[in-house]
């Protein structure tokens, strides 16, 4: 495996599912083909959302191609299926264990459309363009989505927030043994490539928009912000103590609205673009 090996759990992909189902950008649908026939790869699935999600937005029949490293987060998505099609057409699924930084041309032969979701800014920018080459070789549009762009904000605001925000991005930044991750520079380096490979690219925001309904979700979203801060800054956990016990108390009471901006991409290659 070339991806740094952080396991993400079933019951954090369940807990943001209808937030971002909420967040995606729906109208980038609408560039997509209307007939069937649909051979979908979804790269690095997780417990599959985004083809829960997608599937009911199409017509005709579809086949996915669920790919993810982790095998637990598979057999979830083999089991909770995508569907039904707009029309009520078949949708099939199969699963494949692969790293989708290692994928061969031949992996995905016969692609009519590529997926992705909160996959980017965990990549590095040499997995990044393999990636996309990969795809564009493909000859088909590739939708990916909910990449962070950096830009979060808490409502009430807190004069702390800033810097853990600024640490958090640098947390996403981070040098590992794979090389840089590119954290909130990925959607612009992967329209930057889409581009050079000249590819129509069309980008859209995808926020988060979390509030009072969205208590435990906000709060398992502030904890983790504020831990990977601090996993950046250590000195952090001990200066904002109180306020991650304050904030914390918030969220879990509904009392936190939190935004964190993300951006879709769509990339066509030119003679699918219209
Ligand atoms: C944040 S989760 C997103 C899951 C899903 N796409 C979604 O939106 O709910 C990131 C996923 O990427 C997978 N992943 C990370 N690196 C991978 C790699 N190199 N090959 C395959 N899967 C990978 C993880 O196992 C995890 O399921």
């Amino acid at each position: 495996m070339t991806v740094e090996q952080i396991r993400v759990s079933t019951e954090w992909l369940d807990l943001r599912e209808a937030a971002d189902a909420a967040a995606r950008a729906a109208d980038l649908v609408g560039r997509l083909s209307r007939s069937g026939g649909h051979v979908i790869h979804d790269l690095a699935c997780g417990t599959g959302a985004m083809g829960r999600w997608l599937a009911p937005r199409l017509a005709g029949t579809q086949r996915w191609v669920l790919h993810d490293r982790d095998p637990d987060l598979l057999k979830v998505a083999a089991s909770d299926r995508p569907g039904p099609a707009a029309d009520c057409a078949s949708v099939t699924v199969e699963t494949r264990l692969s790293d989708i930084t290692r994928l061969a041309p031949a992996d995905l032969a016969g692609a009519t459309l590529i997926t992705a979701s909160a996959l980017l800014d965990i990549l590095t920018e040499d997995e990044l363009a393999g990636l996309i080459g990969t795809c564009a070789g493909a000859g088909c549009p590739a939708l990916l989505c909910l990449s962070v762009t950096g830009r979060v904000r808490l409502a009430p605001a807190d004069p702390f927030d800033a810097y853990v925000g600024a640490a958090f991005d640098a947390h996403q930044r981070r040098l590992t043994w794979r090389g840089r991750l590119l954290g909130p520079g990925a959607s612009d380096a992967a329209a930057d490539r889409f581009g050079g490979l000249g590819a129509e690219v069309v980008v859209r925001p995808s926020p988060w928009r979390l509030g009072s309904d969205d208590a435990v979700l906000a709060a398992e979203w502030f904890a983790g912000w504020f831990g990977a801060a601090c996993e950046q800054e250590p000195g952090l956990a001990s200066e904002g103590g109180a306020y991650r016990r304050r904030r914390l108390a918030e969220a879990r009471a509904g009392k936190l609205a939190v935004t964190v901006d993300h951006t879709d991409l769509l990339a066509l290659p030119r003679e699918a673009a219209s």
